[in-house]
């Protein structure tokens, strides 16, 4: 899966023949399941069409503050579009573009989107070979980097004006290779590896029942996909649940019980920076598992249970480099109880859930959390969606590893 997946990408035209190439570059992103917004300088229509890319974008493209063309002039509002994206790619980038990039100017939407816009900007610039070398055009590209731009560096050969050297725009396949690994290379989970538990786990009565819970796995699935696309390398632990995961960068290993959920975690603690231990692990087993399915008979049936071993306290026992984060699902007392169990677990961070919030805790798709660190000092958040959930908490861990 491409880090652009699922991500809401600007994609700026200006005035070059390099245009031409940007249907392709839209329609490569659009494939790797990315959110396009086109935004063209209105010299870059006399190149491509807006009806080609809008069609291939499947949005509307803007190049001006407001369409003439609607019944009610609608306003493009730059600050909107500026705040949407993930990304600012502006391909191919002019001189005339650039140079007014690296001064502030902001004659158009493009120009304006671009200097109200928060996220990473990426420019691919594109022009003749002298307009390349040119001292002023130089001056701007070191500008526009030392402002945090990141340049997608123009490449050699044959141009538009016949002359061969430097100034042809990188080739879409390339600029999205380059944007690819410039987000993989800074993201801020990058080389670490995080031990995820997951889901319920379920004990054995005889070989058709078990004991078992309600627990979905979404929040532990949840935190392995954002952790994976905030670079981690992930083991996943699940215990029986029906969610699925597919990323290239999350090992899922599937384990029923308890034990084997603590045989699994332990053999790969070892090497990981980051556990974070959100299954809901059965606290009892039978003590006895009945070899045969056991009949039904009138008299009242007795299961003696026995605890199961508790595998993030156990964790917390050996821990040495870890930052160990576990789960809380209090009903009352719900920040003493999680501070207690803090302690007691030796964590660094516990995420309290209260089932007297309406939307937390076990299968449901949202969650109110309020994390607590070894301090003590604690953070409540809204009720969210388990993968916004999923965010907040990497977020604070990353936070506090920096700490
Ligand atoms: N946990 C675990 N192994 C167990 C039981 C719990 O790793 N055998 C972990 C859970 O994944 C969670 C945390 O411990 O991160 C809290 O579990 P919880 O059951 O709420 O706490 P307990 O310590 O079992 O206390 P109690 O049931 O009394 O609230």
């Amino acid at each position: 899966m491409s880090v652009l997946s699922g991500k809401k990408i600007l994609l700026g035209i200006t005035a070059g023949i390099a245009a031409y190439k940007t249907a392709s570059l839209v329609r490569l992103l659009i494939k790797l399941d990315a959110e396009v917004q086109v935004i063209m300088t209105p010299a870059s229509k006399d190149f491509i069409t807006p009806l080609t890319l809008s069609t291939l974008s499947k949005r509307q493209v803007h190049s001006t503050f407001y369409n003439k063309e609607e019944e009610n002039e609608v306003w493009n509002n730059h600050v909107e579009l500026g705040l949407w994206a993930d990304y600012f790619l502006i391909a191919p980038a002019t001189a005339n573009t650039l140079s007014k990039m690296a001064n502030g100017v902001c004659d158009n939407l493009l120009l304006a989107t671009y200097l109200s816009a928060k996220c990473p900007v990426y420019f691919a610039p594109a022009m003749d070979l002298d307009m390349y070398k040119h001292t002023s055009t130089l001056d701007n590209l070191s500008k526009l980097q030392e402002y945090s731009n990141v340049m997608i560096p123009a490449t050699s050969g044959e141009l538009a004006s016949g002359l061969v050297g430097e100034g042809r725009m990188a080739e879409p396949k390339d600029i999205i290779t380059f944007i690819e690994s410039d987000i993989l290379s800074k993201l801020p989970l990058k080389q670490k590896k995080v031990l995820i538990t997951a889901g319920p786990t379920y004990e054995a009565i005889d070989p058709v029942r078990f004991i078992g819970n309600h627990s979905s796995g979404k929040m532990g699935f949840a935190l392995a996909k954002e952790a994976a696309n905030l670079g981690a390398e992930v083991i996943l632990i699940s215990g029986p649940s029906h969610q699925q995961i597919k990323h290239s960068l999350i090992h899922r290993i599937d384990v029923t019980t308890a034990q084997e959920m603590y045989q699994e975690a332990h053999k790969h603690f070892d090497k990981v920076d980051i556990a974070i231990l959100s299954a809901a692990v059965a606290d009892y087993k039978p003590k006895n598992v009945a070899s045969q399915k056991i009949k039904k008979k009138d008299a009242t049936l007795t299961i003696e249970l026995a605890p199961t071993k508790d595998i993030l306290a156990s964790l917390g026992a050996i821990k040495k480099h870890q930052f160990l984060v576990g789960f809380a699902l209090e009903t009352n007392n719900e920040v003493e109880n999680a501070q207690r169990k803090l302690k007691r677990k030796n964590l660094d961070v516990i995420v309290l859930n209260s089932l007297q919030d309406k939307g937390a805790g076990f299968a449901t798709n949202t969650n109110k959390i309020t994390i607590i660190d070894k301090y003590f000092s604690q953070k409540l958040f809204e009720l969210k969606s388990k993968d916004e959930v999923a965010k907040d908490i990497m977020n604070e861990i990353i936070v506090k590893l920096d700490a």
